[in-house]
């Protein structure tokens, strides 16, 4: 048995079906930040404590910019989850991570807009270190796991989240391949840095879907392709989370980020609204 060990699970494309819990019940849980994308479900998985919900909700109705990130990060965090692991659809910026492949991701770009993006602001200020976006204590784990479950996995890569809900252009696309990203996205950010402020370690499994608009010779994404890809690999994700809960070490040891915020508060405590 895994004592400490709370795994939530953010489930992306694809994934909104949930990874198969044991037990699985629905819990009442409301956040002052507004609605999350949707139920979220708690049960067990090989004796752990494991809680999932689906980024956009059922039936896929939330786009990447309409997904209420804060509410998400803070359901998962009301109920007691010790770290986050974040399912996400990836496209590729480089030749050698191909559709089919897992990137456990340790870096991340923010190329989004407008997305509330902190839990703090006026009242109540802080700023919480996001150097290293992920957890590597938890990467390092997702990448056993998914090797175990028999993926092809990249134990690193650099993310670029941006804004959607179109792929970008192939002038973006290069651009981002100069910046030093290795793979695409939607939705890491803001969710990595409100994992980060809410103490929550956090890492993202992505699972290439799709070459970005970068090749001279090939044609655009098209999401056909994103989802036909997603729903293939499906199956082979829920098993890196059967296999990431079956590796967990029997106890779980503090982590730096648990306490973040110790060093992050900056207004005054007779300040603070
Ligand atoms: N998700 C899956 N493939 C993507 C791509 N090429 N760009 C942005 N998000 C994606």
């Amino acid at each position: 048995m895994a004592r400490g060990w709370h795994i939530g699970i953010i489930g992306g494309s694809g994934l909104a079906e949930g990874v198969g819990l044991d037990e699985a019940q629905e819990i009442p849980v409301a956040s002052p930040f507004g609605e999350p994308s949707g139920p979220v479900i708690t049960g067990t998985l090989g004796g752990v404590r494991v809680t999932f919900l689906a980024r956009h909700g059922a039936g896929h109705r939330l786009p990447p910019s309409a997904i209420n990130y804060r509410a998400n990060i803070d359901v998962l965090k009301r109920c007691g989850v010790s770290d986050v692991l974040a399912l996400s659809a990836i496209g590729s910026l480089r030749e050698e991570l191909a559709p089919g492949q897992f990137v456990v991701v340790d870096q991340v770009i923010d190329r989004t807009a407008g997305r509330e993006g902190s839990f703090f602001g006026p009242g109540l200020v802080a700023h919480v270190g996001l150097a290293d976006p992920v957890c590597p204590r938890l990467a390092a784990l997702a990448v056993e796991a998914a090797r175990g479950a028999g993926a092809v996995v990249h134990p690193a890569g650099c993310y670029v989240a941006i804004e959607g809900p179109q792929f970008s252009t192939r002038a973006e696309s290069r651009m981002y391949r100069e910046w030093g990203a290795d793979v695409i996205g939607m939705t890491a950010m803001p969710e990595a840095r409100l994992a980060r402020e809410a103490e929550l370690p956090y890492a993202v499994l992505g699972m290439v879907t799709d070459y970005d608009s970068w090749r001279d010779s090939a044609a655009g994404v098209e999401a056909a392709e994103v989802f036909a890809v997603m729903r293939a690999n499906a199956e082979l994700a829920r098993a890196a989370v059967r296999e990431l809960v079956a590796r967990l070490p029997a106890e779980r040891t503090a982590s730096p980020i648990d306490t973040v915020l110790d060093h992050a508060l900056v207004t005054a405590p007779e300040a603070r609204d």
